[in-house]
């Protein structure tokens, strides 16, 4: 993943009216994505399909937030929260999540994310408040290489 080229300070903004929407098998291989999820990333649905979830990863993302994310789907079946998520050109967007299962005859199948805008002020709120997560667990934080 190419995260040197200015890019990475370039945020794409969601759309008010769009939903930007993926579902993953249970072990978060994305098996679906609309248009707008394919649109807002920079990747074309097929790129998409088949790959894992954290493909729009983004390294401002604290590991415990994902940690969190998978227990709560394993123990409440649903989660929600505030992701940055990177783009294929290194940019970057911010999302609120809901994920929740897809049941099939009473089984659990796959997961399914719905996806919307928030503010800038939460923008803001997140952005730090993942960067004190992320020195508290000695993760580390942005670092810009000119390589
Ligand atoms: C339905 C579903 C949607 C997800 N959506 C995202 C997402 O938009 N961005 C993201 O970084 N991780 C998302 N995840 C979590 C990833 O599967 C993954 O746990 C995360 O990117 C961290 O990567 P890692 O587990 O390899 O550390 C999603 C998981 C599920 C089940």
């Amino acid at each position: 993943m190419q995260f040197n080229n200015g890019n990475f300070l370039i945020e794409t903004i969601v759309p008010k009216d769009e939903l930007i929407i993926s579902r993953t098998d249970l072990k978060g291989i994305i098996t679906y994505a609309n248009d707008t999820f394919a649109e807002i990333s920079g990747y074309s649905a097929d790129e998409l399909i088949g790959k894992p979830h954290n493909i729009v990863r983004h390294p401002d993302m604290p590991k415990s937030v994902f940690k969190e994310l998978w227990e709560d789907l394993q123990t409440k079946g649903r989660w929600s929260g505030f992701v940055k998520n990177l783009r294929k050109d290194s940019g970057f967007y911010w999302v609120y999540a809901e994920i929740s299962g897809v049941f099939k005859d009473n089984k659990l199948v796959e997961y399914k994310s719905i996806r919307t805008p928030i503010s800038f002020e939460d923008k803001k709120k997140y952005q730090l408040l993942y960067d004190e997560l992320k020195i508290k667990n000695n993760e580390k934080i942005r670092k810009i290489s000119y390589e």
